[in-house]
């Protein structure tokens, strides 16, 4: 996804500009590029792939000035290609944009522009932008700015410079993030805090519809209609070096390490001291007993392994409180028309908190009246200010493209909020929810047991790495943990994998079993293991290889499989919680065999801002 920084002050713009490019890589991106007011004007340098391409043509001629803007893009209108990187220029080369987002009309608005003599060098929607602002402009750069976008329609991040007011670095956010970063003597822009984070942690958060006029001396926060706004900065507390690989070969690997302690940091503050109840604050949970009660329904909706996570929540919410709950996919959720009214609560699922469908599946909620809770891992993103309450998932940043510890924090997520309905509903016995929470809190413990046998996974994985097909199966959670699982091993080691709920093998995909096949059986739900048995005999009487995912101590299940991997037990509701574990790691290590790049698979972007 694209991402911005800009700078004006006193240090060389350029390594300021790279160097906070470098902290958005994590977001996935095409091409990169800097504008900088050198001494000739508005300079521009872009570059198509990575940032290192860019660099080493800034290394060959240095871009030398104080003000400058940067960019990496994630092509939407345009291939990746030096042309379509931003910045962009309008053709008099005076007005220099960069964004993130898209502008919905930019067809009908570049029409018209040409149509008055512009002429365009790219395909993409934001060149409309330099040429729209330019046309706007009759001595000031905010107004222009303000009359610029109000032409425009959809999302929209962004930084502008002109060469009219070469002390002016104008930001404005619609509906894609943007922070400003406060110094002395200096200011900033970025798409997110680790790119600002090694010149300042004094932040302020521009909401939709503001913008901001950034000096050196100053930083004026402005509406988009020209009024000020007094906002105080938000300090940030967190260390760069926790967004950084500490020690392990990729931050995939780090943050599967880090998941005991997001656990833990997840389930601390809102388990009860001794241990017998879920504690929610009201910014987390704020409805009375009787608002709960008046609960009919609940909505999961979300994207990826978010929308995984939401359906181990639909069982555990299910199971726990007994309120039916859907789960839907966010990019067909508002066009379903789903019956949403006051007494429905949609929980949406993002650890971005940016997702574009997931924010518009929460606007759609509230739109008709429902309340929303958001279960997302950045504070202040867009999703956790817009949702009605707030369960973050204290997961730390996650900066491999694949998500791990976020999927997991939002389990525990589920399960905490699971077990507040269930207590205040009286569903459940409070013994029962002492069991659950004590179950829990050995959850991290486990983990780190299962992470000291990754050579076991890591010897399936490399087997695995030569097969190009494969398939999961299970049955209940064990289904709704192996399509995640099947989806981390596409997307990071590009092996065609489906998952399949075990029983549903033999209405068609059966076909596809042969010699060598592998499939890979999860059977942690022990009510389910019989059945599940029987359709792991339908696989390997076709000849198919199965690598077993099963509970310590389960001699019945061990004598079925080629291969087996055990987990430490727990209850059948928390299993999701373990199980993904060695999925995340026979993904990873599958990846590893293969060469590729694990942090950043191929054609896919770590927060999507796009619908
Ligand atoms: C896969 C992955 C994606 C995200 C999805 C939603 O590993 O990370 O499937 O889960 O793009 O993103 P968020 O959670 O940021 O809304």
């Amino acid at each position: 996804m694209c991402g911005i920084v800009g700078y004006i002050g006193n240090r060389n713009s350029q390594e300021v500009l790279i160097e906070g490019l470098s902290k958005l890589e994590y977001r996935g991106y095409d091409s990169a590029g800097v504008a900088v007011f050198t001494d000739k004007g508005l300079e521009v340098k872009k570059a198509k792939g990575r940032l290192a391409n860019l660099e080493s043509q800034l290394q060959d001629s240095p871009l030398k000035g104080t003000i400058g803007i940067g960019h990496t893009r994630w092509a939407t209108h345009g291939k990746p290609s030096d042309v379509n990187s931003h910045p962009h220029l309008d053709d008099t080369h005076k007005f220099s944009v960069v964004h993130n987002g898209i502008i919905e009309n930019y067809a009908t608005l570049k029409e018209e522009l040409i149509g008055r003599g512009h002429v365009f060098v790219s395909q993409t929607d934001t060149e409309v932008i330099s040429h729209l602002i330019a046309e706007e402009y009759k001595g000031n750069i905010v107004e222009a700015v303000q009359r610029a976008v109000r032409k425009m329609r959809g999302a929209y991040a962004l930084g502008v410079l002109t060469e009219y007011e070469p002390d002016k670095l104008i930001a404005v956010r619609n509906a894609s993030p943007l922070i400003i970063g406060v110094g002395e003597g200096e200011n900033f822009i970025g798409s997110d805090i680790p790119a600002l984070l090694n010149y300042t942690r004094d932040i302020y958060i521009l909401n939709d519809g503001e913008m901001a006029v950034l000096t050196r001396d100053g930083v004026e926060l402005l509406t988009l209609e020209g009024n000020f706004i007094s906002r105080e900065t938000f300090h940030v507390d967190w260390d760069l070096t926790t967004a950084e690989k500490a020690g392990f070969d990729h931050f995939m690997l780090k943050e599967i390490h880090e998941q005991p302690k997001a656990y833990r940091d997840t389930m601390s503050a809102r388990i009860s001291e001794d241990g017998k109840r879920v504690v929610l604050t009201p910014a987390e949970f704020g409805l009375s007993k009787e608002e709960i009660k008046d609960i009919h329904n609940i909505h999961i909706v979300a994207c990826g392994t978010a929308y995984h996570a939401g359906l181990v929540g639909k069982s555990v919410i299910e199971k726990l409180a007994r309120i039916p709950v859907e789960t839907d996919v966010a990019s067909e959720y508002r066009y379903r028309s789903p019956i949403i009214t006051k007494h429905t609560l949609v929980i949406v699922v993002s650890q971005s908190g940016e997702t574009a469908d997931t924010l518009a599946a929460l606007r759609e909620a509230k739109k008709n009246g429902a309340r929303v809770l958001a279960i997302t891992n950045v504070v202040g993103s867009s999703v956790a200010r817009e949702a009605d309450f707030v369960i973050t998932t204290w997961a730390g940043p996650e900066i491999a493209v694949a998500s791990t510890k976020a999927y997991t924090t939002q389990l525990i997520g589920f399960y905490l909020f699971g077990l507040y309905l269930a207590e205040t509903l009286e569903t459940q016995t409070p013994e029962v929810i002492a069991e659950t929470i004590a179950a829990m809190k050995a959850l991290p413990e486990q983990v780190e047991a299962i992470l000291t046998q990754s050579d076991d996974i890591k010897a399936i994985a490399e087997e695995i790495a030569k097969h190009e097909d494969l398939f999961f199966i299970g049955r209940g959670l064990d289904y709704a943990v192996s399509l995640e699982g099947s989806l981390k091993l596409k997307e990071i080691s590009y092996i065609h994998s489906e998952a399949y709920a075990s029983g549903e093998l033999k209405h068609g995909t059966l076909a596809l079993i042969e010699d060598n096949v592998p499939v890979i059986a999860l059977a942690t739900q022990e009510d389910l293991l019989e059945k599940t048995i029987s359709n792991i005999q339908e696989v390997v009487a076709r000849g198919g290889h199965i690598i077993g995912i099963g509970e310590d101590g389960n001699p019945d299940f061990s004598r079925h499989v080629n291969h087996l991997f055990t987990i430490p037990r727990t209850l059948s509701l928390l299993t999701p919680a373990l199980a993904v574990v060695p999925l995340q790691l026979l993904a990873y290590y599958a990846s590893i065999a293969r060469g590729n790049d694990v942090d950043k698979p191929r054609n896919l972007a770590k927060s999507v801002t796009v619908e």
